[in-house]
């Protein structure tokens, strides 16, 4: 049963008004916990390597770009199995689920914003129908004597914005300044651009910074002002960085062409916020997908080194981390804008009557408001609003554009501020079901994932919930 301030927290989602009165704690998250208990179900048999980059480390083509927040193409097969017909996934990164699929003979249209991914996905696609063993081998050896003879003009000097400053050692810009000259002058675009996602590929490899969770690291030895930098041991040259990535892709030439020649998945450069509207209702079988998590992780600035290589500027980053699903304390609410531009109302607005409806959310906000001068950031109020209103629309257009019978699968984690879980896994089944999507199971990994540990040290350790969501769109006959 709802209490009247959950109700009244309700009425402020859908009026964007706050309420004072409190709710009971936990009370309507706990019924949602009960309302889905028999589905969620530990797997002993689905361990992190399924569900993270790990186990790609090893896959032609996947392993070119080490995208930390991509599943591996093990999971994708598993899926498969579970339904026929053509396979989505609007969050696609480098594109695993949509080469994977393709791969195995099926159609494929992966969705994706930041061209990181789909530039490497693209190579990916290239390598397997578009050139031989030996262009790659040939093209790479013209690269890297271009990289030795050096001397590049000024004008293609890696086109640094602030957050990129003094990544590279002297001797890499040089040699980066130089790759980029070669690559202008490339006649082939095929080539260009598999050996444009070669030397992006290094960036990390040849730079003072590591990805490194939710944060760019840097190392003590760059020109910056740091706080305690980190040391990453030895740092490659770019020749020698690039010699073994071309190595790679050379090798991994003929065992694309083997495996996936011919199968060409449509890769869509956009925002599934606007992209997913474009596509026909009931056309498709099955989606494997894993949105951004609920969890401040910012895409841009892990991957600065990469975008800056593509040609982002400041302006550019700042309407890239916008264009994202909200997932950071930076990202400003993108109603107004979806109310005025969203080519499908009638989705938005099967989608806000869900989020609307959602109980446990309305209790979790209300947690945190009424704590809001207590929370290290009080923008992660926002944070978590937003983002259930933009997932509520994915998952509204996955339940009009899966077939009956087809069936979305999905990785997300749970996440928790200031020790308010926010059960992601149980709002997000119970929206879907809101929007004509069956929950079967929510598969849940053996082993979550710790809180952080400032939470820790003053909430308690509490394991969050790591998830693989199984959603099925009842038959027409209903089979529910
Ligand atoms: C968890 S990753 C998915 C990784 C993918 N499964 C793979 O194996 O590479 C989430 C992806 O969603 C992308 N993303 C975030 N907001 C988006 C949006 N509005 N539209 C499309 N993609 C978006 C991010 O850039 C990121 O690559």
């Amino acid at each position: 049963m709802r209490t009247a301030a959950v109700q009244a927290e309700l009425q402020g989602l859908q009026e964007r008004q706050t309420v004072q009165a409190l709710p009971r704690p936990a009370a309507a998250r706990g019924a949602l916990h009960q309302r889905f208990a028999r589905r969620l179900i530990v797997r002993r048999g689905l361990n992190r390597r399924l569900v993270s980059y790990q186990a790609n480390k090893a896959q032609p083509g996947l392993r070119w770009l080490r995208y930390k927040e991509g599943f591996s193409a093990q999971l994708v097969r598993e899926a498969l199995r579970e339904a026929d017909g053509p396979v989505l996934d609007p969050f696609a990164g480098i594109g695993t689920t949509a080469l994977v699929a393709a791969g195995a003979g099926r159609q494929a249209t992966a969705i994706e914003l930041m061209p990181v991914g789909v530039r490497t996905a693209r190579a990916i696609v290239h390598a397997a129908n578009d050139v031989y063993r030996a262009d790659i081998e040939a093209a790479g050896a013209q690269l890297l004597a271009a990289l030795h003879r050096g001397g590049a003009p000024e004008t293609f000097r890696f086109p640094h914005v602030p957050i990129t400053q003094h990544a590279f050692p002297p001797a890499a810009e040089d040699a980066l300044a130089a790759a980029r000259a070669f690559l202008a002058g490339c006649g082939d675009p095929v080539l260009r651009i598999i050996l444009d996602t070669a030397c992006m590929s290094v960036l990390e490899e040849v730079s003072y910074t590591r990805k490194d969770g939710q944060y760019l690291r840097w190392d003590s030895r760059c020109a910056r002002q740091l706080r305690g930098g980190m040391h990453k041991g030895p740092i490659p040259s770019v020749a020698q960085a690039l010699e073994r990535r071309l190595a790679e892709m050379a090798e991994d030439a003929p065992q694309l062409r083997a495996r996936c020649a011919g199968a060409t998945p449509r890769l869509l450069q956009g925002s599934a916020l606007r992209d997913l509207a474009l596509l026909p209702d009931a056309s498709f079988g099955l989606t494997v997908t894993s949105p951004p998590y609920a969890n401040r992780y910012d895409y841009t600035r892990t991957y600065a080194l990469e975008l800056a290589w593509l040609g982002y500027d400041r302006a550019g980053f700042g309407r890239l981390r916008q264009a994202l699903l909200s997932a950071t304390v930076e990202n400003r609410a993108k109603t107004e804008q979806l109310d005025r531009d969203y080519p499908r109302p009638d989705v938005l607005a099967r989608a806000r009557a869900a989020v609307g409806r959602q109980a446990a959310l309305a209790e979790a906000l209300h947690e945190l408001r009424r704590r809001r001068s207590e929370l290290g950031n009080p923008n992660v109020i926002a944070l978590v609003e937003n983002y259930f209103l933009e997932m509520a629309l994915v998952v509204a257009e996955l339940a009009r554009v899966t077939r009956p019978g087809g069936r979305v699968v999905m990785v997300n984690d749970n996440v928790q501020y200031h020790g308010q879980e926010v059960p992601v896994d149980l709002i997000l089944a119970d929206i879907a079901e809101a929007c004509g999507l069956h929950c079967e199971e929510i598969s849940v990994l053996p082993r979550g994932k710790g809180n952080a540990s400032q939470q820790m040290a003053r909430f308690g350790r509490r394991e969050l919930r790591k998830c693989v969501y199984h959603w099925r769109k009842p038959a027409a006959h209903s089979d529910r």
